[in-house]
Formats: C-alpha cells, sequence, structure tokens
C-alpha cells in the first residue's frame, strides 16, 4: 500500500544512535543487568505536590475536554513566569499549551516551513530535529557548532547560509548534546540576523531551568524581535515531569491562533489534568532548584571520575543533563566504542557523531543515575577505553 511523502520526511537521521539503545533495551528484557544512559530522563520523580495536584483535578471531575489553547489560570501564571524570564511583559494570548516541547517544535514547524522552504539548525542537532523541521516540506540546512568555541556557533556561518527560501533560524540553548548555552552577545547577534532577514527565530529552551555556572538568556529577551521569535519549552526536563507530556509555544498571537486550529485538527489540547498538574509545578521552584543543584553535582562527579586518564575526555557541560566524551584516542568510533562499552560492561550510551559532523569522535552518556552509579559507570568506561586499540 502506498504512504505519504510526509512518512519518508519523518523518518530522519538519528537511526544509528537510537540502534544501541534498542539493543541495550533487547539485552534487558533478555534479563541482562544494563545501566542505561542513553536518555534524557533522570531518575527523578515527578514533586509530591504535582502529583497530588493531578490527583485532585481527576478526583474533582476534570476529565472532560480540555481547554485546548491551554487553561487561562496556566497561561497566565506561565506568562508572568515568562516575563520575568524575558524582562518584557507577556500575555496570556501569546502562549498555547502543548503536549511537550517536542509537539510544540513540531506544531511550530508545520505552521512555518513549507515546501521549498529552508530552516537552518546548529549541529549536532538534537536527534529529532531533522524529520521535525523537514516535516512540512522544508528543507533543513546546518551549520556547526565548534566544540573548541564550546560548541558556540559563528554568527558569520549563519548569515553565509541564508538564501532567499530561509524562513527560520532555530536555536537550542541549553544544547543537546553538549550542554552549551549560547551567550548572551552570539544570541544577540543571531537576533540581528534574524531581524535583518525578516525570519523566524525558533528557540528550544527546554533546558532552561538547568543551567549550572551562570543566569540563562532567553530567546525572548530579544524585544526588539519579539514579532519574529517563536521560545518553546516543557515541564519536562525542570520539573521530572517527562511522562506528563506537557510544554508550550509562547510566540505572536497569529502563530498561537494557527496552533489552535492544529490542535482542533490534531490533537485537541492537553488533559485538564495535567494542565492542573503543571499549575502546580509553577509553586515548585525549591525542586526545581534541586534537581538542578543534584546535575551539577552528577556533572562533577563525572569529570572527576574521569580526569587523570586520557582514553576518554570528558566535555564539561554548562547545563542540562548530558556529558559529551570525547572517545577518539580509544581508536574505535563513537558507535564501535559504544557498542563494546554495551557488550562487554553492560553500559548504554550513545553515538553523538550522528547528531552531526561537528560531534565526530563524541559519545552522549546521560546523568541519569545517582552519583554512586555513575561513579561505576566511569570505572566500565575508563575499563572499557583502556583495552582499546587507541
Ligand atoms: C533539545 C530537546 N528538545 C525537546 C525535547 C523534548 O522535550 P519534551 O519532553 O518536552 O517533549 C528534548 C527531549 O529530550 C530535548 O532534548
Amino acid at each position: 500500500m502506498h504512504y505519504s511523502a510526509f512518512t519518508k520526511r519523518i523518518s530522519g537521521r538519528g537511526a544509528g544512535a537510537w540502534a544501541i539503545h534498542e539493543r541495550a533495551v533487547a539485552k534487558k528484557l533478555a534479563g541482562e543487568d544494563i545501566l542505561f544512559l542513553t536518555i534524557g530522563d533522570p531518575d527523578f520523580d515527578t514533586p509530591e505536590p504535582i502529583r497530588a495536584a493531578a490527583h485532585h483535578a481527576i478526583e474533582s471531575g476534570d476529565t472532560h475536554y480540555p481547554a485546548m489553547r491551554g487553561t487561562v489560570a496556566l497561561r497566565t501564571k506561565l506568562a508572568a513566569r515568562l516575563s520575568a524570564r524575558y524582562g518584557r511583559p507577556v500575555t496570556p494570548d501569546t502562549i498555547m499549551i502543548m503536549p511537550g516541547a517536542q509537539n510544540a517544535l513540531f506544531g511550530t514547524s508545520l505552521c512555518l516551513l513549507g515546501p521549498g522552504d529552508q530552516a537552518i539548525l546548529l549541529e549536532p542537532t538534537y536527534a529529532t530535529y531533522e524529520a521535525t523541521f523537514g516535516a512540512g516540506g522544508a528543507e533543513v540546512v546546518t551549520v556547526p557548532l565548534y566544540p573548541a568555541l564550546g560548541f558556540q556557533p559563528d554568527p558569520a556561518d549563519i548569515e553565509r547560509a541564508i538564501t532567499p527560501r530561509t524562513r527560520a533560524i532555530v536555536i537550542n540553548s541549553p544544547h543537546n548534546p553538549s550542554g552549551s548555552v549560547l551567550t548572551p552577545d552570539r544570541l544577540r547577534a543571531i537576533g540581528d540576523i534574524v531581524k535583518a532577514h525578516g525570519l523566524w527565530l525558533i528557540a528550544d529552551e527546554v533546558y532552561a531551568d538547568q543551567c549550572f555556572d551562570q543566569p540563562f538568556v532567553s530567546a525572548g529577551s530579544l524585544a526588539d524581535i519579539a514579532d519574529q521569535t517563536v521560545a518553546i519549552s516543557s515541564f519536562s526536563k525542570s520539573h521530572a515531569m517527562t511522562g506528563w507530556r506537557i510544554g508550550w509555544v509562547q510566540g505572536p498571537k497569529p502563530l498561537v491562533d494557527h496552533l489552535y486550529t492544529l490542535a482542533l485538527a490534531m490533537m485537541y489540547g492537553v488533559a485538564g489534568f495535567v494542565q492542573a498538574a503543571a499549575l502546580a509545578a509553577l509553586d515548585q521552584d525549591d525542586a526545581v532548584s534541586a534537581m538542578r543543584d543534584e546535575l551539577k553535582a552528577r556533572r562533577d562527579v563525572v569529570l572527576g571520575c574521569l580526569a587523570g586518564q586520557n582514553r576518554v575526555r570528558a566535555i564539561a557541560p554548562e547545563a542540562g543533563m548530558f556529558v559529551l566524551l570525547d572517545v577518539s584516542a580509544t581508536g574505535l568510533s563513537p558507535f564501535d566504542f559504544a557498542t563494546r562499552l554495551l557488550e562487554e560492561e553492560k553500559v548504554s550510551i550513545l553515538p553523538a557523531d550522528s547528531f552531526g559532523p561537528s560531534a565526530t569522535g563524541l559519545v552522549r552518556m546521560a546523568l541519569a543515575v545517582d552519583q554512586t552509579m555513575l561513579r561505576e559507570a566511569c570505572r566500565r568506561i575508563t575499563a572499557c577505553a583502556a583495552r582499546c586499540p587507541g
């Protein structure tokens, strides 16, 4: 039977990376004790007051069709939060509640990018971007983030990549997989390019609450291009709510209206009791800080454990929940190293080079388990690396 061209567009790159994870899952199902460091979903429980709010909403009968743009209460509280983050007023009618940032990115892509258009991405990209931003028929063009610059872009590269078909520049800061945070001057430079060429700036900010060493500067703070900026985030990472599926798009009102009609055509909003949980989540700042502090401590454990040998070099992230490891000194490709690590030491990590050529030689480990387990993971990683040909 025939399947649409769309199905090809949504099966992008990244399959190679996930092959290791799938093999690890199969091993676990077969009874092997695998240490999973592949996915950005730490072992933190959703804080109790958030869970309680969902229970209460269900028991109170919030089980009908939901407010499709998001409840007024949630969008109002979020707008206040984003006003503080951006340093300018944000109104609730510029917010659309979506089932997670992934859905928010996908919906935004469908509403802004179509056949013949180009979107500029900075590579290495988050694994799903090629499919997400190519879904509507647009061509994805990549420019590098430079490891030697701490995975920052050179704005001149972006300027050079612009053609008459360019519609959007997509940024992801804090960045997956490197954990780099776009510097304020580079963000401003990208904003100037967006302004000069009349483009969209699409900013994926899901790790905004997990900056370890410096304050986060949101794309929403670029007040002069507010009507060209779409800032996307979610509760997944900040509030340990990956499974709840709730996030948002903040952008110009006409885009929010298009996302509303997309919601009508596709998913009919986010469950009311999940929205109630998200509303309660906005009162959980202490829990957010505690999880960020724990991720920072885990990062420091990994950096400490991998110091003092020269086969695996950890690249310190400034934010988020991943650490990139340079394994080129093992003499193996990232895929071969990850395969060997899984087979010999039962640790599952991701080859990062399938996220873009600027991640050549790198694997990604997630800070998804506690500090003791991370120490053990590092011990196994260095043991495996020491046995490699070099
Ligand atoms: C950069 C980035 N964007 C978006 C997402 C998806 O987030 P959500 O769970 O809110 O859909 C992830 C998840 O890992 C991510 O790393």
